[in-house]
């Protein structure tokens, strides 16, 4: 749907509001049906039970794919470029495209893989990964894509949970200049207990040779020597589930968010067209790790439900310098560019000087995504690299929603910094004060929820639907509860503050604070800790641990040392603590309860007033915490 202007943005918006249902049907009825629906919508927020585009038949992939085999064959839909800028890319069109991913859906029948089966995808940001989700998708089986960066540890918490019966990986990966093993790390998984896991699938993509367990292990390049490219895509009902994505919430281990085909797929596809406005000729480029929402939605369903051509980067901003996000924007004429603010943050830091030899002429609009971009670096982005005529959209949105939200949209809608902006058409977000209460005034701060359904809201999360409810939906009565905070200015435009429970975004990646406290009390010498978000310049928020060790570490920096490993090993890298402060108690009250309020007053640098703390068990616990802060 690409609306023109501020105008029609408000009529179909109004309309959108007035009638729901018709208005997404409307959307609904522009993809391909097996057999259509025959009811848009049901929900019921309390139980929770949203059910969209009732007994519609479709098979996502057919939208994807085979749709576009007619008028578009021969057009690139996928562009794979290496980590290595000397290795030449791949270019995929859609018919070729078509192809692969039947062989590779014939490749999982092969191996037993079944409709309704869960998948576990862990791999590094090569074509097969693409071709690998797709492939779940042809065949009705439910991909679940776990972010190379996590450990062993946590790829086996997520094989687990999903009960997944294969794993399809690679041996190797690089990401500048770091290799990793991603094999042995599966190995290290399954090793600890996955039963439910019959075949592992392996990738080449450095050549390298890998332990391959007897009847269990397989590797692709073999696989696909005994398949053809013939695989009708399996019809499935619009409820039935497309993936489980991990992510971390305020308690408890990270759940899977199940989103389901249909109105993943409209949703998806809709605001795709709707944001970004992609031209027949445009080249897509979203940043994001499949491991991600963000790449699955924008970098791979998104762009292929709207017939565009997107491209996937194997490598790092930085590598071989922080010119390389200019330098492959200007190889390929890359004409929309989706990354997040923390990228840019880097890229600022890192001098003007590594945009200076690139034109990035054909940059027609900017995005950003998953977290809030500080002004500075907004100014920064639309100057710099935009050259001050691209728009710029900062899009607002959640693993939970499966698509953007909040957004300016195309060239037209007003740009402000550090503003997400208007609600898409179909969605109706609400500002709610303390006592649950929608606030209609503008220029006012609340707690972002959203009061009416959009085809791709969470459904469940896998295994514990309880779980999901009491997450989203028991906070506020009938309203999906985002855990965000945020500010509706004079004309309406949103501002997302930030995360009002706990949970900390560190460069735009979400970890709960219990989380990281718990793999951080994995390591013997500690006791007890407590995880607080602090401001980071480049990150958006870093992770600051107060640490309680049986004794005072003899030696801090090796203790910290080993806590780190502790966190690599129990999440992976990317969840390691920013700082450590070794405290001898934490400040709790009466009760037992930590009190983060003060913590993360410390972790801010600002203790000049820390409030009321008369309700501490032992108040002067809280001065060695400030005298000892980092
Ligand atoms: O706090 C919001 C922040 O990221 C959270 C969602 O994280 P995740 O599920 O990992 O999805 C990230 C990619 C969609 C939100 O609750 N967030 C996301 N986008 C923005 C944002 N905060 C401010 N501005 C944004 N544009």
């Amino acid at each position: 749907m690409k609306i023109q202007n501020i105008e029609e943005y408000h009529s179909i918006y109004k309309q959108s509001v007035e009638n729901p249902e018709q208005f997404w049907a409307e959307v609904a009825r522009q993809f391909e049906w097996i057999s259509p629906f025959s009811e848009t919508l049901k929900w019921d927020f309390e139980k929770p039970d949203v059910q969209w585009f009732i007994n519609g038949k479709t098979n996502i992939t057919l939208n994807c794919l085979d749709r576009h085999l007619a008028n578009h064959a021969d057009k690139t839909a996928l562009i794979w470029e290496s980590n290595d800028p000397k290795e030449k890319e791949i270019r995929f069109t859609y018919a070729r495209l078509h192809e692969e991913v039947c062989r590779m859906a014939n490749v999982l029948k092969n191996n037993g893989v079944k409709k309704g089966d869960r998948v576990c995808i862990y791999m590094p940001m090569i074509p097969e990964l693409t071709i690998s989700v797709l492939a779940c998708a042809r065949i009705g089986a439910v991909h679940s894509v776990v972010f190379a960066g996590f450990s062993a540890h946590a790829l086996a918490d997520r094989i687990q949970d999903a009960q997944a019966n294969v794993v399809i990986t690679s041996d190797g990966l690089n990401r500048g200049t770091k290799e990793v093993a991603v094999k042995r790390v599966v190995d290290e998984a399954l090793d600890s207990g996955c039963d439910s896991i019959q075949k592992v699938i392996v990738a080449n993509r450095l050549g390298w040779t890998v332990d391959m367990t007897h009847g269990r292990d397989v590797f692709l390049h073999d696989e696909l020597l005994k398949v053809n490219a013939d695989c009708p895509a399996e019809p499935m009902d619009s409820e039935d589930m497309l993936f489980i994505l991990y992510t971390s919430g305020s308690t408890g281990k990270p759940k899977g968010v199940v989103h389901t085909i249909g109105g993943y797929m409209v949703y998806a596809g809709y605001t795709f067209d709707t944001v970004f406005q992609c031209g027949e000729k445009d080249i897509f480029w979203c940043t994001a790790d499949v491991g991600w929402i963000t790449g699955h939605s924008y970098l791979i369903y998104g762009p292929l439900l709207n017939g565009a051509t997107t491209l996937m980067f194997e490598g790092i901003p930085t590598y071989p310098d922080a010119g390389r996000f200019w330098q492959v924007i200007d190889k390929y004429g890359v004409t929309h560019f989706y990354t997040a603010p923390t990228a840019i943050r880097a890229l600022m830091a890192s001098g003007v000087d590594h945009v200076l030899g690139y034109n990035l002429h054909s940059l027609k609009l900017l995005g950003t995504v998953g977290e809030p971009i500080n002004e500075e670096a907004w100014k920064w982005y639309h100057l710099h690299i935009g050259k001050g005529r691209c728009p710029i959209v900062d899009t607002w949105w959640q693993t939970e929603t499966g698509g953007i939200m909040i957004s300016a949209i195309g060239h037209f809608s007003p740009q402000k910094p550090a503003h997400a902006g208007l609600p898409l058409p179909g969605i109706q977000p609400v500002l709610l004060n303390n006592d649950g209460k929608e606030i209609k005034e503008n220029e006012q701060e609340g707690y972002l929820a959203i009061r009416f359904p959009w085809p791709s809201i969470i459904r469940t999360t896998y295994g514990d639907h309880e779980r999901c409810r009491l997450t989203y939906f028991s906070t506020y009565n009938n309203y999906y509860f985002t855990g965000d905070g945020a500010r509706r200015d004079a004309d309406g435009l949103y501002r997302i503050i930030g995360r009002v429970d706990d949970v900390i975004n560190v460069s735009g990646h979400r970890f709960g604070t219990a989380e990281v406290e718990n793999a951080i009390n994995q390591n013997k010498k500690v006791v007890e800790s407590a995880v607080v978000g602090f401001p980071h310049y480049i990150k958006g928020q870093g992770i600051y641990a107060f640490v309680v060790c049986e004794k005072i570490p003899e030696s801090p920096d090796f203790t910290r040392e080993e806590i780190l490993e502790t966190v690599t090993q129990e999440i992976g890298r990317i969840a390691k603590p920013d700082k450590i402060q070794f405290v001898t108690a934490l400040p709790k009250t009466r009760s037992g309860k930590i009190m983060r309020r003060i913590l993360r007053k410390v972790a801010e640098g600002d203790t000049s007033n820390l409030g009321d703390t008369s309700t501490l068990l032992d108040p002067l616990v809280v001065d060695e915490i400030v005298q000892g802060a980092i």
